[in-house]
């Protein structure tokens, strides 16, 4: 299976990795991996001192590069505006309110699975979405609209955003885990798609695959802010490789804040 991975060289013939050096690879789920610098996604771990080792796996990871591209590059987020995230207190979500709010982000509103999750969110603003039909709760939480969104979800959250965007309002479009389950179904939301056109919103796919280029951009924000305090990584760390699939599934499940991680060894 697919997975951004973080180990430790054991040996190596290649120049400029050796042994005891940190990579990430993206070889997938198993205890050891045979990789080439470059070569399935394998690249060395800064040496940033003073940065904890899980900030590679996620806001330092793929998952902080989604949000960033999603922010700067699909959004073109500026400062003073109004942003809503779904799936808020998960791995793309944490990252995109703690870079929102890097970037000077206006009101601030998240969408997340328990009371707990919620709480932990906000400061900010946020709201369980099995409260109440996500639309609704969003409309109170943003009665004066949002200038864009973050979505990690689709179908209800989707619809919703659409109606609580303000004319010339962006949707960066990450993913649609609401979605995954049921793919052979055409999903019931969003019913409001012909709003794009009245309120001149744009809708735009993100892949974050495509922006490699972005990574050094998003180091030079974010590790001066880990290394100060002012941000940290948000995890929750699953103990055991026999258990990699039993994280996976809790994830769909929304059983982690921040991102999902497998520590198979210390
Ligand atoms: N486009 C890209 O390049 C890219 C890259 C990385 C990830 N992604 C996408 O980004 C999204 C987030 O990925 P992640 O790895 O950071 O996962 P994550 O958000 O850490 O975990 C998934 C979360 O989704 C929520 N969820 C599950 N079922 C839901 C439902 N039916 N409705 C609403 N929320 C639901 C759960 O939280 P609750 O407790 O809040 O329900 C769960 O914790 C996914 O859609 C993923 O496919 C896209």
């Amino acid at each position: 299976m697919e997975g951004r991975a973080l180990g430790r060289v054991t040996a190596s013939r290649a120049p400029g990795l050796a042994e005891g050096d940190l990579v990430l690879h993206r070889a997938g789920w198993r205890t050891h991996a045979l990789v080439t610098p470059g070569g399935r996604g394998t690249r060395p771990v800064p040496a940033y001192e003073g940065v904890p080792l899980t900030a590679h796996l996620s806001i330092l990871g793929g998952t902080g590069l989604t949000a960033y591209v999603a922010l700067t590059r699909t959004l073109e987020f500026r400062a003073g505006q109004d942003l809503f995230v779904s799936a808020a207190a998960g791995g793309v979500g944490t990252a995109v309110g703690r870079i929102a709010r890097l970037l000077g982000a206006g009101r601030l509103i998240g969408s997340a699975g328990t009371p707990a999750k919620v709480a932990r969110l906000t400061a900010e603003l946020g709201f369980d979405y099995h409260d109440g039909p996500v639309g609704e709760l969003l409309a109170q939480a943003a009665p004066d609209g949002i200038d864009a969104y973050v979505d990690n979800v689709g179908g209800d959250h989707l619809e919703g955003a659409i109606s609580a965007l303000r004319e010339h309002g962006r949707i960066a479009w990450v993913g649609a885990i609401s979605q995954y389950h049921s793919a052979h179904e055409p999903p019931a939301a969003p019913r409001n798609l012909f709003d794009i056109v009245e309120k001149s919103l744009r809708l735009e796919g993100v892949l974050v695959r495509n922006h490699p280029d972005a990574q050094r951009e998003l180091d030079a924000l974010v590790v001066p802010r880990l290394r100060g305090g002012l941000v940290a990584p948000d995890v929750t760390v699953v103990d055991g490789f026999e258990r990699t699939v039993d994280g996976f599934l809790g994830m769909l499940r929304g059983e982690n804040t921040g991102k999902m991680l497998i520590r198979i060894a210390d």
